[in-house]
């Protein structure tokens, strides 16, 4: 499997990568996978009984602002500390050896690509980034960069004030980032990205590509939905998913049974 992956890699004209959670794991980032996961990486919330999908609401930036900025905040200072793993470079250095052009797509919302030099306007985020900001009510459209520095009480999980605010109408603002039951998310970012990912698949639909499909879950399968997408739809596409715990995938797709870091040395081992 490992020879064939390299084989991919190395012919590919056009690399999509498709990432999930998994993907920072091995950056020293948390995945949220399961109560049990996500409670280790939190355990305020697992005194307060509190899951995954209870945190990540947007109406806590209505109800208990400083609740809501508590998870995120947490998240912002964490993910702006994180220096992304060696894998996300060893990728690079194959797209540079290849000449190949690329794209990325994930569901973090933890901005690590562009940290790891991936271009900005090769990156799409699905459920938006928590390094952009917009009003929670919301009152206009605008979508601006999180500069504020946000301290947290970690025993309660809460924000300290001042709360970082809407600039225009002085409202709590909250992280441009798709939660669960959101209605006031504003996707106009996350579709400027998909409009130049629809143009980029379009440009290079004839091309062999290998779709390297790191760190997604099966319980919001977005990600790996997309990577199935172009596997089995484009001519020319292979998916090598590496996932230690969930690799499956049909063959002639190729599944690699690693995290994330260890699975990309061991094929550029093989190159
Ligand atoms: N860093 C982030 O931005 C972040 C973190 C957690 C959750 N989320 C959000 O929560 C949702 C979670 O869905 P998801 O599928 O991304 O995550 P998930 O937590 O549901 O699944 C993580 C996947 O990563 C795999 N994994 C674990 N360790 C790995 C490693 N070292 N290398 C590679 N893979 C590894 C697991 O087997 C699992 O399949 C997404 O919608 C996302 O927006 C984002
Ligand atoms: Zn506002």
């Amino acid at each position: 499997m490992l020879k064939r992956a390299a084989s991919i890699v190395r012919e590919a004209e056009v690399f999509v990568i498709t990432a999930g959670a998994g993907m920072g794991v091995d950056s020293g980032l948390p995945d949220f996978r399961g109560d049990q996961g996500f409670w280790k990486a939190y355990p305020a919330y697992a005194r307060l009984g509190l899951s995954f999908v209870d945190c990540a609401n947007p109406q806590h930036f209505a109800d208990d602002p400083s609740f809501g900025w508590g998870f995120y905040g947490h998240r912002t200072n964490l993910y702006r500390d994180t220096v992304p793993h060696q894998g996300f470079h060893i990728i690079r250095k194959w797209i540079e050896r290849n000449r190949a052009d690329y794209f990325v797509v994930t569901s973090n919302v933890d901005g690590q690509f562009q940290k790891a030099g991936y271009a900005e306007d090769r990156i799409l985020e699905l459920h938006g980034s928590i390094h952009w900001l917009q009003c929670q009510a919301p009152c206009s459209s605008a979508i601006w960069c999180n500069n504020e520095a946000i301290r947290i009480d970690e025993s309660s999980m809460r924000a300290r004030p001042p709360l970082p605010r809407c600039p225009d109408c002085g409202e709590v603002s909250r992280p441009n980032i798709l939660m669960f039951g959101d209605w006031s998310w504003l996707p106009d970012r996350t579709r400027k990205q998909e409009r130049l990912f629809d143009r980029f698949l379009l440009t290079h639909a004839g091309r062999r590509i290998a779709v390297l499909e790191m760190g997604a879950g099966s319980a919001i399968p977005t990600i790996r939905a997309t990577s199935e997408r172009i596997g089995w739809n484009l001519e020319h596409a292979t998916v090598i998913r590496i996932n230690p715990r969930e690799p499956e995938i049909t063959s002639p797709h190729i599944s690699l049974p690693y995290g994330a870091l260890e699975g990309v040395r061991q094929i550029d081992a093989f190159l």
